[in-house]
C-alpha cells in the first residue's frame, strides 16, 4: 500500500458556466462553486451554480427545441448526431479520462479503459436505435385501421451521480435522444466537470439548441426545481433511495411527470463451497472494491457457504491488504480517494459500526496518508445480515462476510433486505446457479462473473433499488409515450 501522492499531471479543464440553448451563461444569481480535488482535497476551479431560474430557462430553451428543430428532424439525423458525438468523444478520450479521473478520483487507467469505452459504446448503440423506434398495426374489431406511434416523452429532466460521471451521463442521453426528447441534465455537485467537456462536443457535432442543457448545481436547489418543475414530462433519476423518495413525491405533487429511478443497493453474491475458489476470490473482491466501492451494485453482503468459509475469508483478507491504493494517476493504483469528505466520513462510521456490532475487521479500517479521502481496504468477517454493515449502503471499501448453511437459508438472508438491484452467484452446480437465478428478487443476477455491464443488457432494480430499466432496448420504453391512432376505412 502507498501513501496518497499529488497528481502531476496538468489536466485540461474544459467549460466552467452552464450550457443553455449552446451558450455557455453564468448563473441567474451568478454564484459559483468550488469542485474538489478527492486526491488532495485541494479545489481544482470554481463552476456557474445553478438554481430554480436557471432550470426555469434550460427548461424554456428545451422546450423551444422540442417543439422546433429536433421535432422537425428526421430520426436517421438523429442518430447520426448521436455517432459523431461518439465519434468525438472517442477523439478526446485521453482528456475524458483525465478530468474524470481529477474530479471524481477513480483511477487514470480504469477511466481509460473501463469508462470511455463503455461512453463511447452506450452513444453508438443508442444512434444505432434512433431510426428503430417503431409501433405496430393492430387488428382491431370493424372497419378501422389501427396503429400506435412511439413518440418523445417531451422535456426530460436528468439528475446524475458522481460515481461514474460520464458513464451516467451516456445512460441517460443515449437512449432520451435517440427516442426524440430534449434534455435538462444535473450533474452532481461533486463531479460537474466532465459532462460540461462533453456539453462542448454536442455543440461541435451538430446537437440544435436547447436539445441538451447542461446544469451543474446543488441537489435541494436546482435538483428539486426539476423534480418540481410544471414543463418538465419525465425524470430520470440516479442516486440515493432517499432522494429517490423525493423525487418521486415532487412528480406526484406537481405534474405527475413520468419517473425512473435508480437507487441504492446492497447485493449479495453468494458463494458456494463447490466454486472454482481462486475465482470466486478475485471476482468478490472486484465485485466490492471496484470503483472505490462506490458502485449501487456493489456485492456488499459476500455469503460464504460454511464448508469453504475460513479459507475463503484469509484468502479475501490476503487479497485486499495487497490492494494498492493512491495516487489515481500513477499507473499501479488500483483504488483511489473516496469522492469527498462526506462520502469519506460516511464510511468511516460504518467501519465503527461494523466494530461496535460486533463483527471481526481483519484488516483495514483507518485512512490512507494525511490529505485526500483515502481509505484502507478494510474486510469485515462474521457479519450477521441484521447488523447496519449489512443492510445499509455504505459505498466504500468495506467487505462484509456473512457465513451460511445451505441454500434455503442463503436465498432467504440474500432477499432479506429493502434492495433488489443485483446479486452474484459462484457455483459449478447449473441447479444451484439456476435456483438463486429464479428466486433472488434483484434486477441483475451474474453467474460466476459480476459487473459485467452491456449497453444492450436491461439494467435496473426491484424494490426500493429502483423502478424502471435503463440500458438496451428496454430503456426506451421509458423515454416515449405510446399513441394509438384509429381511422376509419
Ligand atoms: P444523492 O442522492 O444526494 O445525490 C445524487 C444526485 O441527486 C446528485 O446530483 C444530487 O445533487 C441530487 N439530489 C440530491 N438531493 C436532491 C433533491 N432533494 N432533489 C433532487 N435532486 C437531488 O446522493 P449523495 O448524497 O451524493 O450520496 C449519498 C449516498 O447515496 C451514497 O453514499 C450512496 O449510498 C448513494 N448513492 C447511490 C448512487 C447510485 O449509483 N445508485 C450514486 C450516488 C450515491
Ligand atoms: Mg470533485
Amino acid at each position: 500500500m502507498v501513501t496518497a501522492t499529488r497528481p502531476k499531471q496538468q489536466v485540461k479543464i474544459g467549460p466552467t458556466q452552464l450550457l443553455i440553448n449552446n451558450e455557455w451563461v453564468e448563473s441567474a444569481t451568478g454564484r459559483r462553486f468550488e469542485t474538489i480535488n478527492p486526491a488532495t482535497g485541494e479545489v481544482i476551479c470554481d463552476v456557474a451554480e445553478a438554481d430554480a431560474p436557471d432550470v426555469d430557462k434550460a427548461v424554456q430553451a428545451a422546450r423551444n427545441a422540442f417543439n422546433g428543430e429536433w421535432r422537425k428532424m428526421s430520426a436517421r439525423r438523429r442518430g447520426e448526431l448521436l455517432y459523431k458525438l461518439a465519434d468525438l468523444i472517442e477523439q478526446n478520450k485521453e482528456e475524458l479520462a483525465q478530468l474524470e479521473t481529477l474530479d471524481n478520483g477513480k483511477p487514470l487507467a480504469e477511466s481509460l479503459t473501463i469508462d470511455l469505452p463503455f461512453v463511447i459504446q452506450c452513444y453508438r448503440y443508442y444512434a444505432g436505435w434512433a431510426d428503430k423506434i417503431q409501433g405496430k398495426t393492430i387488428p382491431i374489431n370493424g372497419p378501422y385501421f389501427c396503429y400506435t406511434r412511439h413518440e418523445p416523452i417531451g422535456v426530460v429532466g436528468q439528475i446524475i451521480p458522481w460515481n461514474f460521471p460520464l458513464l451516467m451521463q451516456a445512460w441517460k442521453l443515449g437512449p432520451a435522444l435517440a427516442a426524440g426528447n430534449t434534455v435538462v441534465l444535473k450533474t452532481a455537485e461533486q463531479t460537474p466537470l466532465s459532462a460540461l467537456r462533453v456539453g462542448e462536443l454536442m455543440i461541435e457535432a451538430g446537437f440544435p439548441p436547447g436539445v441538451v442543457n447542461i446544469l451543474s448545481g446543488y441537489g435541494p436547489t436546482a435538483g428539486a426545481a426539476i423534480a418540481n418543475h410544471m414543463d418538465v414530462d419525465k425524470l430520470a433519476f440516479t442516486g440515493s433511495t432517499e432522494v429517490g423518495h423525493l423525487v418521486m413525491e415532487a412528480a406526484a405533487k406537481s405534474n405527475l411527470k413520468r419517473i425512473t429511478l435508480e437507487l441504492g443497493g446492497k447485493s449479495p453474491n453468494i458463494v458456494f463451497a463447490d466454486a472454482d475458489m481462486d475465482a470466486a476470490i478475485a471476482g468478490a473482491h472486484n465485485a466490492l472494491f471496484f470503483n472505490q466501492g462506490q458502485c449501487c451494485n456493489a456485492g456488499s453482503r459476500l455469503f460464504v457457504e460454511e464448508k469453504c468459509y475460513d479459507d475463503f475469508v484469509a484468502k479475501s483478507v490476503e487479497r485486499a491488504k495487497q490492494r494498492t491504493v493512491g495516487d489515481p494517476f500513477d499507473s499501479n493504483t488500483k483504488q483511489g480517494p473516496q469522492v469527498d469528505q462526506a462520502q469519506f466520513d460516511k464510511v468511516m462510521s460504518y467501519i465503527e459500526a461494523g466494530q461496535r456490532e460486533g463483527a471481526h475487521m481483519l484488516c483495514g479500517g483507518d485512512r490512507v496518508g494525511d490529505r485526500g479521502f483515502f481509505i484502507q481496504p478494510t474486510v469485515f468477517a462474521d457479519v450477521d445480515n441484521t447488523m447496519k454493515i449489512a443492510q445499509e449502503e455504505i459505498f466504500g471499501p468495506v467487505m462484509s462476510i456473512i457465513k451460511f448453511k445451505d441454500i434455503d437459508e442463503v436465498i432467504h438472508l440474500a432477499n432479506t433486505t429493502m434492495y433488489g438491484l443485483a446479486a452474484g452467484v459462484w457455483t459449478k452446480d447449473i441447479t444451484k446457479a439456476h435456483a438463486i437465478a429464479n428466486n433472488v428478487r434483484a434486477g441483475t443476477v451474474w453467474v460466476n462473473c459480476y459487473h459485467v455491464f452491456d449497453t444492450a443488457a436491461p439494467f435496473g432494480g426491484f424494490k426500493q433499488s429502483g423502478m424502471g430499466r435503463e440500458l438496451g432496448e428496454y430503456a426506451l420504453e421509458h423515454y416515449t409515450e405510446v399513441k394509438t391512432v384509429t381511422i376509419q376505412l
